[in-house]
């Protein structure tokens, strides 16, 4: 019979998609994962969004702002006439001191306070599938927060990742490195010991993990010396979209677009509505009164002033998602097939733009060699070399890009690149973590 771990939980926070695991114990003596289920209309989904919606609502006479996570947040936000909020990304926020909070729909917000009700979802939802009460986990952590670059903004975003759980009604949370997570759920297919590298990329983090895995090593306990070392950078998936709005989209919008003459032929809209327009996480706080101010002034005295209605549009009625979603079946297109179109619409404005392949490989060709880097890094502290590794482990959304697969192919034999997982193999490792430390 099986039997479930109670405590045995692992949840993967992630910057674009959440997943939520329990790690179950079979007659066997092996360990089984069941993933938890999450209705969206039409069906059910492993792989929760991680969006927060927010919208004014009356109820019982009185106004308040009602706040849906995930899928439903999505939903919410389609069906609704007068867009209120979406928020995407948050996790990227997690590292930035100087960004504690927000004024959405005129109420604040701290960070994570928002991030706190896509955990609380999480948990209640995890708790009804399972029939058990939830009140601890153990809970990813990317190697390195986006924007982190010290080791006090490090410890600020790890301190504020706990709050938020805590918040979320979770008594204690073991925190586990992405990657090491992802090791662990490679390992459950194994039959002998390996040395592997572990590549996770995710929208918001790249990280890696070079370990000791297998069931001789289970069997003895896990040592130290089993990690030789983990390596990562805040640059994913969300870079590579932001890469694609600067080409592509924000040209459209008035980027470059210059004030009349008379004007001296300065920039129509300030660059830095542009950088918030490249980041999910920024966008969604786009939309503020100075913002508006600068757009209608801008408007009056632009040489193309419809491509400024284009970008007020996109603001106003937050079309935000809209443009993510284009973006993201341009990138998943190119991901199999050598072009593929940018098609997004913005109130009268219309683009639709071929792109190959090669060209998008140009515009992310800096975020690759940083990439590299960090991989190469890794190699050089840890003073392995590429031919001791027995296998590498690529797992994570963003690992369907060719060019980032290809990192590994040209440093390691193609027989020992494998893939598999992408969007649960962090939520399975942290459950299959929880069972062997309860
Ligand atoms: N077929 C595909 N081709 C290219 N990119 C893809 C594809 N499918 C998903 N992605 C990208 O993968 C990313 C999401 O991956 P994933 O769910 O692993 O990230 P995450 O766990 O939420 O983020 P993180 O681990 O950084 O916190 C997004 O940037 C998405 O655009
Ligand atoms: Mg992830």
């Amino acid at each position: 019979m099986p039997s479930a771990l109670k405590s045995a939980i692992g949840i993967d926070f992630g910057t674009t998609n959440s997943s939520v695991a329990r790690a179950i114990g079979q007659s066997s003596g092996n360990l089984d994962v069941e993933l938890v289920s999450f209705p969206r209309r039409g069906g059910v989904t492993e792989s929760f969004r991680s969006v927060l919606y927010l919208e004014r609502m009356r109820q019982a006479g009185h106004l308040r702002i009602g706040t849906w996570s995930g899928p439903s947040a999505i939903e919410h936000y389609l069906d609704a006439d007068r867009k209120g909020r979406l928020i995407q990304s948050l996790k990227s926020y997690l590292s930035s001191s100087s960004l504690t909070g927000t004024e959405i729909l005129g109420r604040h917000f701290s960070f994570e306070s928002l991030i706190a009700h896509m955990l609380r979802d999480l948990r209640t939802q995890a708790e009804s599938q399972f029939g058990i009460v939830i009140r601890s986990a153990v809970v990813g952590r990317p190697v390195r927060f986006v924007g982190a670059e010290t080791e006090a903004e490090e410890i600020y975003a790890v301190e504020r990742l706990r709050r938020a759980f805590e918040l979320a009604g979770f008594e204690s949370i073991t925190l586990l490195a992405e990657p090491v997570a992802a090791a662990y759920a490679y390992e459950a297919t194994l039959d002998h010991d390996e040395l592997i590298l572990i590549g996770d990329f995710g929208g918001g983090t790249s990280d890696f993990s070079l370990l000791r895995v297998g069931p001789g090593i289970r069997k003895r306990g896990r040592e130290p010396a089993d990690l030789l070392g983990n390596s990562g950078l805040g640059l994913a998936g969300d870079a590579f979209d932001a890469r694609i709005v600067r080409k592509l989209v924000s040209p459209a919008l008035g980027a470059g677009s210059l004030l009349h003459p008379a004007s001296k032929m300065l920039p129509a809209v300030p660059a830095w509505i542009y950088a918030n327009l490249e980041r999910w996480h920024y966008l969604s706080f786009l939309r503020t009164r100075n913002v508006t101010e600068i757009l209608k002034s801008a408007r009056v005295r632009a040489m193309e002033p419809e491509k400024i209605v284009a970008l007020m549009t996109l603001i106003e009625e937050d079309l935000g998602y809209q443009l993510h979603q284009a973006v993201q079946r341009l990138k998943y297109e190119l991901s199999r097939s050598e072009s593929a179109e940018l098609s997004f619409v913005d109130g009268s404005m219309e683009l639709r733009q071929v792109v190959t392949r090669t060209e998008f490989e140009g515009w992310i060709a800096e975020d690759l060699s940083e990439i590299e880097n960090c991989v190469t890094g890794l190699f050089e502290t840890t003073g392995v070399s590429y031919g001791d590794v027995d296998r590498v482990f690529l797992t994570g959304g963003t690992s369907f890009v060719p060019a980032v697969r290809a990192i590994f192919e040209r440093r390691f034999t193609l027989d020992k690149v494998r893939s598999g997982n992408e969007f649960t193999s962090v939520a399975r490792g942290l459950a299959l973590h929880a069972a062997e430390v309860s």
